[in-house]
C-alpha cells in the first residue's frame, strides 16, 4: 500500500504559535481562560481544559486572571473590555491578522472608505472591521457585492487572511472603476491556498483520501470538499478511532492531509492506524 501524506498537513504558523502560547500560559497562571475555543480542534481544546484553561465566550463573564486571545483576534471593543477589567492578556492573535487590523485602522484614519474582502460573520472580519471604526467600512464577500458599492472617492482595501487572491483581485478591479484613488493591502496568508493545492494534487492520484480535523473547522471541511470533488472516497475524520477497515478495500494508494488546526499527534495516530490495517507503506 502506498501512503502519501501532505507536507503542509496540520498546524499553520499562527495556530501553532497560539497553541504553544496557550500551553505555556497554562503553566504560568492559576486562573486562565480562552475567549472562545483556542482552535477548532476539540481534542486540543480538551487537553487545554485538563490543564485548567476554561473556555469562556464573553468578556463580561471573566472576573480575574489571564485571558488568551485566539489566533483570529478579537474586536477593539472586546480588547477594551479586557483592559478595563484589568485582566492579564495572552495575545495569541496571528501576526498576519494583526497586520490586517493595523492596515484597516490606518486606512480609516487616513480618510479612505475601507473595503474588507471577506465573510461579514467571521470573527476575524468582525475584528478587522472594529479597528476601522474611525471611518466608513464595508465588508464585501464577492464581485456581485462589490458591483453594488456606490461611487467612492478614496478606497482602501484589506482582505480576510483566508480569502483567495482571485477574489481580492476581482473586487479590487471593480472598486478601481468606482473611485479616484485606491490603496490595496494584500493581507492574504497563503497557508490555506498551499494546503488546498497540495490536497488537490494528492486526491487526484490516490484511491482513498483521509482529511483529518475538527468537524467544526471550516478550513478542514473545505479541504474535504475539495478532495471529494476529485476522489469520492474521501473521509473527513477527527481521530484514528473513527477509521473503518472497509474504507481501504481494493485501494492501492491512500492520501492523508489535515486542516490548519489539526495537531501533529492526531495525524501521526491516523498514519499508525492506517499502517496497522494495510501493512507497511510502500517506499
Ligand atoms: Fe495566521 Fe494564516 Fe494561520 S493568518 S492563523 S497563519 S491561516
Amino acid at each position: 500500500m502506498k501512503i502519501i501524506v501532505a507536507k503542509s498537513a496540520g498546524f499553520c504558523f499562527g495556530v501553532k504559535r497560539a497553541t504553544q502560547m496557550a500551553f505555556e500560559a497554562s503553566e504560568q497562571h492559576a486562573r486562565i481562560c480562552s475567549l472562545g475555543p483556542i482552535i477548532h480542534s476539540p481534542q486540543v481544546v480538551e487537553k487545554l481544559t485538563e490543564k485548567g484553561v476554561a473556555v469562556i465566550q464573553h468578556v463580561e463573564n471573566i472576573d480575574s486572571g489571564a485571558v488568551i486571545i485566539r489566533s483570529h483576534g478579537v474586536t477593539a471593543e472586546e480588547m477594551q473590555a479586557i483592559q478595563t477589567r484589568q485582566l492579564i492578556v495572552v495575545d495569541a492573535t496571528c501576526p498576519f491578522v494583526k497586520k490586517a487590523q493595523e492596515y484597516a485602522a490606518r486606512l480609516a484614519r487616513d480618510g479612505y472608505a475601507v473595503v474588507i474582502v471577506g465573510e461579514a460573520e467571521h470573527p476575524e472580519v468582525q475584528g478587522i472591521v472594529s479597528y476601522a471604526e474611525a471611518g466608513k467600512v464595508t465588508v464585501v464577500a464577492n464581485a456581485t457585492e462589490a458591483a453594488a458599492l456606490p461611487r467612492l472617492n478614496r478606497v482602501g482595501i484589506v482582505a480576510q487572511t483566508t480569502q483567495s487572491f482571485e477574489n481580492l483581485r476581482q473586487i479590487a478591479d471593480i472598486c478601481l472603476e468606482k473611485c479616484q484613488e485606491m490603496h490595496v493591502f494584500n493581507t492574504i496568508c497563503d497557508a490555506t491556498t498551499v494546503r488546498q493545492n497540495e490536497a488537490r494534487e494528492i486526491a487526484g492520484k490516490v484511491d482513498v483520501m483521509l482529511v483529518i480535523g475538527g468537524f467544526n473547522s471550516a478550513n478542514t471541511t473545505r479541504l474535504a470538499q475539495i478532495c471529494r470533488e476529485l476522489q469520492p472516497r474521501t473521509h473527513h475524520l477527527e481521530t484514528a478511532g473513527e477509521i473503518e477497515p472497509l474504507w481501504f478495500e481494493g485501494a492501492a494508494a491512500i492520501g492523508i492531509t489535515a486542516g490548519a488546526s489539526t495537531p501533529r499527534w492526531l495525524i501521526d495516530e491516523v498514519i499508525d492506524r492506517v499502517t496497522q490495517l494495510t501493512g507497511p507503506p510502500e517506499k
